[in-house]
């Protein structure tokens, strides 16, 4: 894999979280920010596989674009060699339901040859940007209405650009109501152990401009039970028929105290991150990650660990599911599938 610290602007002066550049995969390297904006140039279905798994491509619609250009990259091989890249890209991570989704759908057309899957996997970038904001401004209408006073929005992980190809689900809503003048503050949960919240959402407000305040995971339900917040939006990596949630591990205990407070829990995500397939959140493989991550920071080498990625919100404490087609209430009863 080579790394370069060129300008991430292409020529068109947009700036993509993940692009296909001449031959090969570009990408902001998110392991390096907020440090330094470094661009990835991923040449391979190992190379891919490999950013992926150390979570320098990340977020759910970002794995979808990384999927189905991964399968770009996958059809130029023989039979052989591209059904076990295809195999081994689909399993890279197991819980956002993105990935196995954009290398089936690039993957679908490999009988009309390679420039085919090209061809449907840079559909899926162009679309990611035109359905994000559409699920923006109908999450953006739907909490303005409900909150009728600026909203202070607390958010969890990273859900922006950086998860997508482009403009972001969660803070994708959030950018939508700072644009209208409806937003208040946002309150940002730090995001043990990878710091998906310190590192890149607060990076994100920073260059939007956008006020907001960092706190420790643990104070994430006492910003809620104080009434700083009011309303809270997340991202998701896998929505299951019923209206359960698979996030970021640490948005369960956040579903649970917006639900004490009497706060919108709103979820915003594109219709490619419902998964009809799977009845249930507790049908999900939820990815066990390395216990060096959790170690990290103080603790003691050889201790053990149990580093779950991910964690399941029941649909009963799901206000609501933003997509770029429709509202879903999964709180009162509606199945997204
Ligand atoms: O482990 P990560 O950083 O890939 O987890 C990302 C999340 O949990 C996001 O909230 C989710 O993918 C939605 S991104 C629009």
């Amino acid at each position: 894999m080579r790394s370069t610290v060129e300008d991430p602007t292409d020529k068109n002066g947009r700036v993509r979280t993940i692009d296909w550049r001449d031959d090969h995969i570009v990408a902001i390297d998110q392991t390096k920010l907020p440090g330094e904006l470094v661009e990835l140039a991923i040449f391979s279905v190992e190379d891919l596989v490999d950013a992926i798994r150390r979570l320098a491509i990340r977020g759910a619609p970002a794995l979808g674009a990384a999927g189905a250009l991964g399968a770009a990259m996958a059809a130029r091989d023989d039979p052989g060699h591209r059904d076990l890249a295809l195999a081994g890209l689909r399993a890279a991570r197991p819980t956002a339901v993105n990935l196995a989704w954009g290398v089936d759908r690039a993957a679908a057309r490999l009988a009309e040859g390679p420039d085919a899957v090209l061809r449907e996997a840079l559909d899926v970038l162009e679309e990611d940007a035109v359905r994000n904001r559409r699920l923006a401004e109908r999450g953006a209408d739907w909490l303005a209405a409900q909150l009728q006073r600026p909203a202070n929005v607390q958010t969890h992980c990273n859900a922006g650009a950086l998860a997508c190809v482009e403009w972001g689900t969660a803070l994708g809503i959030v950018r939508a109501l700072h644009e209208r003048g409806r937003l208040g503050h946002v309150y940002v949960d730090e995001t043990r152990p990878l710091l998906q919240g310190s590192r890149l959402t607060s990076w994100e407000l920073t260059e939007l401009g956008v006020d907001h305040t960092l706190v420790i995971d643990a104070a994430a339900a006492t910003v809620l039970a104080r009434g700083l917040a009011n309303a809270v939006v997340v991202g998701a990596d896998r929505i299951t028929a019923n209206g359960d949630v698979v996030n970021k591990i640490g948005t369960f205990p956040l579903a649970l105290a917006a639900a004490r407070a009497g706060v919108p829990f709103v979820v915003a995500a594109p219709e490619s991150t419902i998964d009809p397939a799977t009845e249930s959140g507790l049908d999900v493989e939820i990815e066990v990650r390395d216990g060096r991550e959790v170690l990290a920071i103080g603790g003691l080498p050889g201790t053990a660990t149990l580093n779950y990625a991910f964690d399941v919100t029941p649909a009963d404490l799901v206000t609501a599911i933003v997509t770029e087609d429709r509202l879903i209430r999964p709180a009162l009863g509606e199945r997204p599938a």
